[in-house]
């Protein structure tokens, strides 16, 4: 008989036999467990009416994050912790210092996305408490990053805001982590999870090795990772999932290392944490892409390896890994093979990847002398907006001349795509306006950019000349301009 679902909420261990392999968290929260705190607004991880923060042992670890139970499946809960806004009331049946900084600022205002708004805050109350900063005023720029996978459409954020500084005034409220690590460990499996209801089949392996053979044994299953790209497929192209190999459970996709002066990424390590593992290196080039990619919710959820399977014309990642001279791990039945990552990309949605392989790892070049690098975002919203065109640029300066560049872009081709036109017009000459030029005017050659609702195939072309002339401008080496200064110049 295939294994139930067990997940820990409200005090006791969940045990879900008979749900599809792809009902949502949210469905199975409202629908089967008549919680209906927890809100859906636009059912596709834009509006965070849905957040709810998941509890989980990584690497032995307890970590508890936000993220949008939209478009999560149930059967990803096992062996995890599900906390929703009906658990905020203490024991004593008072509020949660979050919700009585929520009442007493007013910032419970439509009071629909106000669940949603209030379990971002209470995962960042959270995180203080983690990091030993409890009672900490937050900063404006924390509270905007808790909060921006949650849209308010009525009044605006102010008393939320108010109220995220107000919180932790009030007196703290304790969260038991050690029990909750406890009851977790008592749920964690020795092998894989194994699920199946309702003709769809749902696997987490544990091991990589359990992994390859799901992979072999099973060619046409989908493989799923943070599912803040698939979860899309089900919620809104109402596509029918009935095979899922899920990766979340395999710890060897889940680390970070350093060898070689390489950064390796595994493929499951979260956007969250990926990013914060490459911004160490790069704090200054890669720290605002951080921030404006998605959400905190979608980049807990989502992972690199993910970002980069998927593979997306506009995604943010593979601009700046290309520029970079990352490389992309594959592992099959065959063993492995490692590729340079824009070798990856085929055309339109077709990728260089067997039916019997899967991401395993990023191979990322660490910071070397004389490399200036830089990547863009151009979108219409600060965060959780797609790009209409995102760049990526390193050049090599010997003496005066340019001994490499590698530019890459995406929202300009139909893959994540290098500018070779305008690499080759830079190399072996001095890295002056005139040959910023002749690049600029090569890129016409590169690309003929689609027109769509984010942006005209016009303005495509030009804002991404005009992103080679600002990386220009911050890396000339006669007088740069600091980065505020361009971007101060590009806001006037
Ligand atoms: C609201 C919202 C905002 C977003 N904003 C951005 C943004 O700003 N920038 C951006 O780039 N993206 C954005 N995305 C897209 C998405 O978050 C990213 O593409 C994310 O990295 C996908 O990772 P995942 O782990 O969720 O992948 P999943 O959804 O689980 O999988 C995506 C695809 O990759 C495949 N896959 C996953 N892992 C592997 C692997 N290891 N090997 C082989 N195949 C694999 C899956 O089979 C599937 O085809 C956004 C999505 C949402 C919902
Ligand atoms: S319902 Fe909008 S993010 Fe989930
Ligand atoms: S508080 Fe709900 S939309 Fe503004």
């Amino acid at each position: 008989m295939p294994d139930p679902i067990r997940f820990y909420y409200r005090g006791a261990v969940q045990e879900v036999r008979d749900v599809p392999p792809t009902q949502t968290i949210l469905q199975h929260l409202r629908e089967d467990l008549h919680c209906t705190g927890t809100k859906e607004g636009c059912a596709e991880g834009d509006c965070g009416a849905c957040t709810v923060v998941i509890g989980s042992l990584e690497d032995g670890k307890l970590e508890l994050k936000a993220v949008n139970s939209c478009i999560q499946f149930t059967p990803t809960l096992d062996g995890k912790a599900l906390f929703t806004v009906e658990d905020l009331q203490q024991q004593d049946g008072s509020l949660h210092p979050v919700q009585q900084a929520l009442v007493e600022c007013h910032g419970s205002q439509c009071g629909f996305c106000t669940p949603g708004f209030a379990m971002s805050l209470w995962g960042m109350y959270l995180k203080q408490e983690s990091h030993g900063l409890s009672g900490r005023q937050p900063s404006r720029c924390q509270i905007d990053d808790a909060l921006s996978g949650n849209l308010c459409r009525c009044t605006g954020y102010r008393p939320i805001i108010d109220a995220a500084r107000r919180m932790v005034e009030l007196p703290a409220a304790a969260f038991d982590r050690a029990a909750l690590a406890e009851r977790l460990q008592a749920l964690q499996r020795a092998h894989g999870f194994s699920y199946e209801a309702r003709g769809g089949r749902f696997h987490a392996p544990r091991t990589l090795e359990e992994l390859v053979r799901l992979r072999t044994e099973h060619p046409a299953a989908l493989l799923l990772a943070g599912s803040t790209d698939v979860g899309l497929w089900v919620t809104k192209h109402m596509r029918e999932l009935d095979d899922i190999i899920y990766l979340g459970q395999v710890e060897a996709l889940k680390t970070v290392s350093e060898a070689g002066g390489m950064l390796e990424i595994g493929a499951g390590v979260t956007l969250s944490d990926a990013y914060a593992a490459v911004c160490r290196h790069y704090p200054d080039e890669l720290a605002e892409m951080w921030q404006r990619f998605a959400s905190l919710p979608i980049r807990n959820a989502g992972t690199l390896g993910g970002n980069v399977a998927n593979g997306s014309p506009i995604g943010d990642s593979m601009p700046w890994l290309i520029a970079l001279g990352a490389q992309v791990l594959l592992r099959g039945a065959g063993g492995e093979r490692q590729l340079a990552l824009e070798d990856l990309y085929l055309g339109y949605q077709q990728k260089d990847l067997r039916a019997d392989e899967f991401v395993q790892a990023l191979r990322i070049p660490l910071p070397r002398a004389g490399v200036q690098f830089r990547t863009y975002k151009l979108a219409k919203r600060f965060d959780q907006d797609i790009s209409a065109v995102c760049a990526a640029f390193t050049v090599t300066l010997d003496g005066d001349l340019v001994a490499s560049a590698r530019i890459a872009f995406g929202g300009m081709a139909a893959t994540p795509k290098r500018a070779a036109a305008a690499e080759a017009a830079l190399i072996g000459q001095p890295w002056n306006e005139a040959s910023l030029r002749a690049a600029m005017a090569a890129m016409g050659q590169d690309y003929a950019p689609l027109s769509d609702m984010r942006a005209s195939s016009g303005y495509r072309l030009q804002a991404a000349q005009n992103l080679l002339r600002r990386f220009w401008l911050e890396t000339r080496t006669d007088h740069p301009l600091p980065a505020s200064a361009v971007n101060a110049f590009a806001a006037g």
